[in-house]
């Protein structure tokens, strides 16, 4: 004969509709009486429908068994107002509690996250003080010139509102998952995680500050990125919250800031720094982008939007120019296999420039 115990466990895993929590747990199976060859027990629901209270009462009849040739007598009723707020109540307390747990198992994972852990990981955030300066250009471009020198390189978009880094790769495919791991997607020898790997079709992100917090220590957490060299991070422009979350996520990370040459930009991006210093992060430098248009035929050079300000930026943070890249587009074609509308190739003057960028990076972190 079974016992109530016994009877109870096998009914566990049936899960209450409304709010999505075992029924068992819930209290919403009572009474529960084993005599002789006769199993009773009552069931309280919150759902009306006729259907549903036969399929429970099969789904329990089934659980139970032929619980050793035992007669099984199932009542079932409604829930009355205050037992359905009691109910309620308890199930939200539930999920409250399960969310917690979660949360905490992020932190504590991020105090043992092995890649957060290791010394060999150069982490450099790349930052503006306003969007569309080309901080992501700069960003995945860095990216493929240091896997091109053949360093191991992994690359988060951190800009969960306005991520753009698997467009401006050329990256068509999606993350996959082994053994409860997300695989990075590999492109130009980079491994990259984004968040729009996760929204379909352009649907605008709203979610709230503590949920994109949580999806950013994922990115480290759950993603096996294996042993990687250097770790760039695409960061939301300005100084917001999300920007300052990834700046005490990473006590270790070091920074490049991105400006166009205008004085105004400059003086944007000044703020972007100071958040650095803040932090306790070190600047590696900065790279002004889209600092003079280069006429094809003649060579001249135009200064198209203002001159000077990645310079008077890197004076004001005490740190060195380190890039200056012109106007244009990479002349890349969709029909290629290795198309990508912002990755210029190693053999052109941009790339090269790039190149260079790198070999200063490295000689910097590694020195
Ligand atoms: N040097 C450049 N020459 C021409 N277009 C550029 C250059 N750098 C960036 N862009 C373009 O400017 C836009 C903004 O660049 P992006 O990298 O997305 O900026 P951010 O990440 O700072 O918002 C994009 O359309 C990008 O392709
Ligand atoms: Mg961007």
């Amino acid at each position: 004969m079974l016992s109530r115990e016994q009877v109870q466990q096998l009914l566990q895993p049936i899960v209450e509709p409304v709010t999505g929590k075992s029924l068992i747990e819930l209290q919403m199976i009572r009474d529960i009486v084993v005599k002789e060859s006769r199993i009773s027990l009552s069931v309280i629901t919150l759902d009306k429908r006729e259907d549903y209270a036969k399929a429970l009462e099969s789904d329990i009849r089934e659980r139970l068994g032929d619980a050793e040739g035992a007669e099984i007598h199932i009542r079932m009723r409604e829930a009355n107002e205050l037992e359905r707020e009691k109910i309620l109540g308890e199930s939200a307390r539930m999920r409250q509690e399960d969310e917690d747990k979660l949360v905490k198992g992020h932190a504590a994972g991020l105090e043992h996250n092995q890649l957060l852990q290791d010394p060999n990981v150069h982490f450099i955030a790349v930052a503006s003080g306003k969007g569309g300066v080309g901080k992501s250009t700069v960003t995945v471009n860095l990216a493929a010139a240091l896997a091109r020198m053949g360093k191991r390189v992994g690359l988060i978009d951190a800009d969960i509102y306005g991520f753009s880094v698997p467009d401006m790769m050329g990256i068509e495919e999606g993350p996959v998952v082994e053994d409860n791991t997300i695989i990075p997607v590999e492109r130009f020898g980079v491994k990259v995680m984004s968040m729009g790997f996760f929204i379909r079709e352009n649907n605008p992100v709203i979610w709230r500050g503590p949920m994109l917090g949580k999806m950013l220590h994922q990115f480290f957490s759950d993603v096996g990125w294996g042993q990687l060299d250097y770790m760039l991070l695409d960061l939301p422009p300005g100084t917001g919250d999300v920007a300052l979350d990834v700046h005490q996520m990473l006590p270790q990370s070091k920074e490049i800031i991105v400006t166009t040459p205008h004085a105004t930009a400059a003086f944007v991006a000044a703020r972007a720094g100071a958040m650095a210093l803040q932090t306790n992060h070190d600047i590696l430098g900065v790279v002004e982008n889209m600092a003079y248009y280069e006429c094809s035929d003649c060579g001249k050079r135009d200064y198209v939007f203002g001159r000077g300000g990645g310079g008077q930026l890197a004076e004001t943070l005490h740190t060195e120019l380190l890039a200056q890249l012109p106007l244009g587009a990479p002349d890349n074609h969709v029909s290629e296999p290795d198309f990508s509308p912002s990755v210029y190739k190693a053999d052109t003057p941009t790339g090269q420039i790039y190149s260079q960028l790198a070999a200063s990076i490295v000689a910097k972190c590694e020195q």
